[in-house]
């Protein structure tokens, strides 16, 4: 079974960071970009990211817009996306608005040693399955076993560990960038991706597909040369109805 065809979006200041060092989440975006992932996320099928997102943000990581998820249901789909979350450690609150929002299933991807504990803590977390994902998990076995859920769009929106993971393990197709017209610089504030080899190095960067203005903000989209190499495969035609008419937006 095909993998995912896997986009990675994320918001970025112009030194790179994700969010600040503050409890609180950094705003990076605008109702405008907000809107455009918004259209993004409605034409996946599921959205990924990782526990210390979950832990940081408490997201909600729904298709905010009406009109969207009315769409979706007409088409016989869920208003919102499957939620999956990496955990190797398991400990993830299961009252979390990630858990206890949204109408399709959620899974959480553990690490074989922390699979028993973190399936008795889910065991009344109604739509939530808990998945040994081996140990270390292995991000090919949980894009496998998502195709197996039918996902074949999917949909990751960080944080900066899972970010490097894909990019690291060469599983990212598509790349969405937002960039915000500011600096963040504070070194302890987590940045778009940490350090390790990315095959998208520059022997053999990644092929810029677009470049927009959004009011102050900057929309990049990036395909990996192997995923363009692909052209003609389920979402690499270059119209991927992402960038749909905005209307107003919320926060995630
Ligand atoms: N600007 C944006 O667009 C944006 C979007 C999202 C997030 N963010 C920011 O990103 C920051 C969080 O980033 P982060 O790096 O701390 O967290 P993260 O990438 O969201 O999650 C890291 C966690 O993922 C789990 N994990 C990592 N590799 C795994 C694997 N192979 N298998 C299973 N689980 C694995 C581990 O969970 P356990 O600890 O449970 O083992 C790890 O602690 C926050 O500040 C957030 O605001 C920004």
């Amino acid at each position: 079974m095909d993998r995912p065809y896997t986009i990675l979006s994320c918001a970025v200041s112009l030194d790179g960071y994700i969010d600040d060092a503050s409890p609180d989440r950094l705003r990076l975006s605008s109702d405008e970009d907000f809107d455009e992932v918004d259209a993004l996320r409605a034409e996946c099928d599921a959205i990924l990211v990782g526990a210390g997102t979950v832990r940081k943000d408490n997201p909600r990581l729904l298709v905010r817009s009406p009109a969207r998820r009315e769409r979706r249901l007409a088409a016989g789909r869920t208003g919102d996306l499957v939620k999956a979350v990496l955990s190797e450690s398991g400990k993830l609150d299961p009252g979390a608005r990630f858990f206890v929002t949204g109408d399709a299933e959620k899974v959480v991807y553990t690490g074989a040693s922390a699979y028993p504990a973190a399936e008795q803590r889910f065991l009344g977390a109604p739509g939530t399955s808990v998945v040994d994902a081996g140990d270390p998990p292995a991000l090919g076995a949980i894009l496998d076993d998502l195709a197996r859920r039918g996902v074949r769009r999917l949909l990751v929106e960080g944080g900066t560990h899972v970010h490097t993971l894909f990019l690291t393990s060469g599983l990212a197709d598509e790349l969405r960038l937002a960039v915000a017209p500011f600096f963040v610089g504070d070194a302890t504030a987590p940045r778009f991706t940490g350090p390790g080899v990315f095959p998208d190095g520059p022997g053999t960067p990644m092929r810029l597909e677009e470049v927009r203005r959004l009011g102050e903000i900057a929309v990049m989209r990036y395909r990996s040369e192997r995923a363009a190499a692909l052209a003609g495969g389920l979402g690499a035609d270059g119209d991927d109805g992402a960038f749909d008419a905005p209307a107003p937006g919320a926060d995630r």
